[in-house]
């Protein structure tokens, strides 16, 4: 017996060798071990966050996944969990209610219960996941019928952290990613991928790509 999914093969089928290795292919608890309290995106891309959440109607209990010090809610929602990998950047959260520490990329498995969130959020991180199909597949799982699953994300990173498949495209290529990562999981519906910022703007792009978990 295993604790695995077993059709973990068929899930990942498909992707190039290597697409999830990365440079730097040591723990992520060496790179997050100091807390960055900077922001990741410029003050245009995050206010184009904030819209998108107000837009999408997220609020009750909202989970903010590789989430640190600021959450970019304009307004924060009822009940704001965050989780992410340095405990300083947590707890100088002053949206979230609780916060946890969890390594996705080392169990992608969360100790969240089923059905328990209105909707998930994750900003300018998907590319770190080197297990994005059961990341993906545990945020369904604890979201109710009908909760919203986003992601948004630039055109930057920290390379030796994100996975090779990422580095290796350009931004249409990243939001092919991440749309595959929802087709492949799931059942999601209402799939949707947007730039949500002004193309002449000079500031950082946003892009989103969401969908909600099928009732
Ligand atoms: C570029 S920062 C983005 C932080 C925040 N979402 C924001 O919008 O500013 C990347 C975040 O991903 C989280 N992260 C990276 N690897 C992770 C992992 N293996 N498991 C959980 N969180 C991770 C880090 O804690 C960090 O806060």
């Amino acid at each position: 017996m295993t604790d695995q999914p077993h059709d973990l093969t068929d899930l990942y089928s498909g992707f190039p060798a290597g697409f999830f290795e990365r440079a730097d292919q040591s723990s992520d608890s060496n790179f997050y071990a100091a807390p960055r309290l900077v922001t990741h995106i410029d003050d245009g891309a995050i206010e184009a966050v904030g819209k998108l959440y107000t837009e999408l109607g997220l609020t009750g209990r909202v989970l903010d996944l590789m989430g640190s010090w600021v959450s970019h809610f304009p307004v924060k929602p009822e009940e704001l969990v965050v989780l992410g990998m340095n405990t300083e950047e947590l707890s100088a959260n002053k949206d979230a209610d609780s916060w946890l520490q969890h390594d996705l990329n080392v169990n992608p498995i969360m100790p969240l219960l089923d059905e328990e969130f209105d909707g998930v959020v994750c900003c300018v991180s998907v590319d770190y996941l080197t297990r994005p199909l059961e990341v993906f597949n545990e945020v369904h799982r604890c979201l109710k019928p009908g909760g919203v699953f986003v992601h948004t994300f630039s055109n930057r990173c920290f390379p030796t952290k994100a996975i090779n498949g990422w580095n290796q495209t350009d931004d249409r290529g990243h939001v092919s990613i991440v749309g595959e990562y929802f087709r492949r999981t799931g059942p999601w519906s209402d799939l949707s991928a947007e730039l949500r910022t002004e193309t002449s703007s000079f500031g950082d792009p946003l892009y989103a790509v969401w969908g909600r978990k099928s009732s």
